[in-house]
């Protein structure tokens, strides 16, 4: 077993230790979101964690982080879990949210489409996928559950202008804001190397975890919570966004990954 190493950078937390343990000793009800991408269980290459538990162990050990995080978690809290399935495990995210049932609500399932067709065009970056079988994974779910269903959130603070401005007098807008829905396009950016992505299998675009804070709300008391933070990037959407995050990785390679991104960027804030 790990023991938990804590430092404080800016207002964040950055926490060197396995999730579950730490999350039994944080207070109840201390977080306002938590939003997280697990290790999907597809085998990638992370520095130390092994990817690659039976399912039935794996749901087991989901089940009980979530359940870790439902502890921590305010009553109106929200929590945006970000995982996708394989044409291996194609049922595994089903599973784990039929599990979730009885801890959570699932209030929102929005799908993160990394890249799309429209028509003859296509956005964002197609992995090269050579498959009689299967079409091409260009998307992953993003489930916001919470604990009752009913937690307010922000539709406009996450959503779009309107196209036609017409709209805006004649439906009563008060103003150029629309909801966004539940089909997200953010695609990676392009990188050159593995460096350029922090050397890590599998980070998410800083958008992601930001458009998920707004979409919950935000309060300048609030507290973000990652408890699989990796390369940091749910506390740089944190920063950007002027609210306090707390991020727990067990590996500790990827801290000081996420220690050198968060302090670059709170150097050139100020
Ligand atoms: C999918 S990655 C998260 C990537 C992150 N969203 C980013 O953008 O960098 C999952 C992370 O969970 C970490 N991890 C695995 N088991 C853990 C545990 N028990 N406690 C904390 N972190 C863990 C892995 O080392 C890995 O970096």
């Amino acid at each position: 077993m790990i023991r938990a190493r804590r430092e404080a950078l800016g207002c964040h937390s950055l926490i060197r230790g396995d999730c579950l343990s730490v999350m039994r000793r944080m207070p109840i009800g201390s977080v306002d979101v938590v939003v997280t991408s697990p290790p999907y269980n597809l085998g990638l290459a992370y520095r130390s964690y092994k990817d690659s538990l039976s399912e039935e162990n794996y749901l087991t050990w989901m089940e009980a982080i979530c359940r870790k995080i439902a502890r921590v978690m305010r009553d109106d809290g929200s929590f945006f879990l970000n995982i996708a399935g394989s044409s291996a495990q194609p049922w595994l995210p089903f599973e784990l949210m039929v599990r979730l049932r009885e801890i959570f609500n699932l209030q929102n399932h929005i799908s993160w489409v990394k890249s799309i067709a429209v028509g003859e065009i296509t956005y964002g970056h197609f992995k090269p996928v050579n498959s009689s079988r299967y079409v091409n994974r260009n998307h992953e779910h993003v489930f916001h559950l919470t604990k009752r269903g009913d937690v307010e959130i922000d539709r406009l603070g996450a959503g779009v202008p309107f196209t036609d401005k017409t709209n805006i007098p004649r439906r009563q807008h008060g103003e150029d804001r629309r909801c966004r829905g539940d089909t997200w396009y953010i695609p990676y950016e392009t990188v050159r190397s593995k460096t350029a992505r922090f050397s890590h299998p599998s980070t998410f675009p800083v958008a992601l975890p930001e458009r998920c804070i707004r979409l919950h709300g935000v309060r300048s008391d609030m507290v973000v919570l990652d408890p699989f933070m990796g390369t940091g990037t749910s506390l740089i959407a944190a920063e950007s966004l002027g609210v306090r995050g707390i991020g727990i990785e067990s590996d500790t390679g990827y801290v000081r990954i996420a220690r050198k991104r968060l302090r670059s960027m709170l150097q050139q804030t100020g």
